[in-house]
């Protein structure tokens, strides 16, 4: 459900990013598990809290922050109603100007801490009942902001590549060259959080002498993805990469085509998982956007998903291309709540990327062809750059 933002203020020498504060509102949502009710918010001067406060509160003088939960005292059917409102937030942007620099703090952190504190309010918190009642509240109070801090809405999106396609150039040739463990190595100096290879079982890119040597240079993190069979589990076991993503391979396919269907391989899927978690090794599922598989792959212990990204970078049109973000976007939204950790891949371009970027409740990307395409003209270092920019710049104002 979206944060609801409404700015009441002309600021004359301060700038309102609204944007910004919406994220943190909709992370704090998340943290306190009601991301799927609607939460209200108005930033209003001193003059109207003050009017607020008098008339709700028969108190006078402006206050920093009033929350009014949305069935408080009224009509009792409104709760029989099929919505899931939190209430409303009201804050005076004058106020918080002054506290913000009195606590030395910035604008919108001192912000922050009056939503929260709303929220806290609005899920039934009150430091005015007692002293016990006020600890609760303020250890609660610091606990969130203390993970918002840490939280996705403000972490960069991880860009991991797949260096497959520099693999894919030598085989070609059959011969040595180009090396995908330098590639690898390029790719890390110029940012990218993570190298991954698909050791496929016809071995018709990465080949074994690869992964052996990248498990031993690679200083981000190596995700092996690999097919759920005998043979892979046993080389991953051995391996021991930083993570494996299991996905489904067909021998014929020029490239992983779609999803695995977890629902009807759950026991099988489960058993693999269970032997990676005994060695240490986290699973990430590759799945389509679709609450079924990602509820299956929660079900049977995986740590990621990674979510299929082919429909929305393959839409024909704009309009196609709408839905399947906003199909996405919900999957994510669906895997981050149950606490699965949230991966997106494949097809990303450099065109369809900055849309799946802004979307906090994905921590990473896996993308290669398009970026190794682009270093054939303009160097992999650079290539990586460039990427490493559309999704610095999403998550700056998405
Ligand atoms: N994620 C998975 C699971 C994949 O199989 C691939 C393709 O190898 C990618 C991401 C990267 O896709 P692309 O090469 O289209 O960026």
């Amino acid at each position: 459900m979206p944060v609801d933002l409404s700015i009441h203020y002309h600021c004359q020498d301060c700038r309102i990013h609204s944007r910004l504060l919406q994220r943190r509102a909709a992370a704090l949502l998340r943290e306190c598990r009601v991301a799927d009710h609607g939460l209200s918010i108005l930033l209003v001067d001193d003059q109207e809290i003050s009017w607020l406060n008098e008339h709700y509160r028969h108190k006078s003088g402006p206050t920093n922050v009033l929350s009014f939960p949305f069935a408080d005292g009224a009509d009792t059917s409104l709760s029989l109603l099929p919505v899931k409102e939190l209430g409303d937030i009201v804050i005076s942007i004058d106020t918080a100007l002054r506290e913000s620099k009195e606590f030395k703090l910035s604008l919108h952190d001192r912000l922050t801490w009056l939503i929260t504190h709303g929220l806290l309010h609005l899920l039934g918190y009150d430091h005015e009942l007692s002293e016990a009642d006020a600890i609760l509240m303020q250890d609660k109070e610091q606990e969130l902001l203390t993970r918002l801090q840490h939280s996705r809405s403000t972490a960069m999106t991880h860009l991991a590549i797949n260096v497959d396609h520099i693999a894919t150039i030598r085989q070609a040739r059959g011969g040595v060259e180009p090396d995908p463990v330098a590639a690898a190595a390029i790719c890390e100096m110029a940012g990218a959080s993570g190298i991954v290879v698909h050791l496929r079982e016809d071995r018709r890119h990465i080949i074994d002498r690869d992964i052996r040597l990248l498990r031993e240079t690679v200083k981000t993190k190596l995700n092996l993805e690999m097919g759920a069979n005998k043979e892979m589990i046993g080389i991953a076991l051995d391996l021991k990469p930083d993570m494996v993503t299991l996905v489904p391979e067909k021998r014929q396919e020029l490239t992983t085509e779609g999803g695995l269907d977890v629902l009807s391989q759950k026991k099988m899927l489960a058993k693999a998982i269970d032997k990676m978690r005994k060695a240490g090794i986290p699973v990430s599922l590759f799945v389509d956007p679709d609450t079924r598989q990602i509820k299956a792959a929660h079900e049977i212990g995986a740590t990621f998903v990674e979510i299929h990204t082919g429909r929305y970078c393959d839409a024909a049109d704009e309009k196609g291309r709408d839905q399947e973000f906003k199909i996405i976007a919900t999957s994510a939204e669906e895997a981050y709540q149950m606490g699965l950790r949230v991966y997106a891949g494949h097809g990303l371009n450099y065109q369809t990327t900055a849309r799946i970027a802004a979307l906090d409740t994905i921590e990473e990307l896996s993308i290669g062809h398009a970026i190794i395409a682009r270093a054939a003209f303009s160097g992999l270092d650079r290539a990586v750059r460039d990427m490493l920019a559309i999704i610095q710049e999403a998550n700056r104002i998405g």
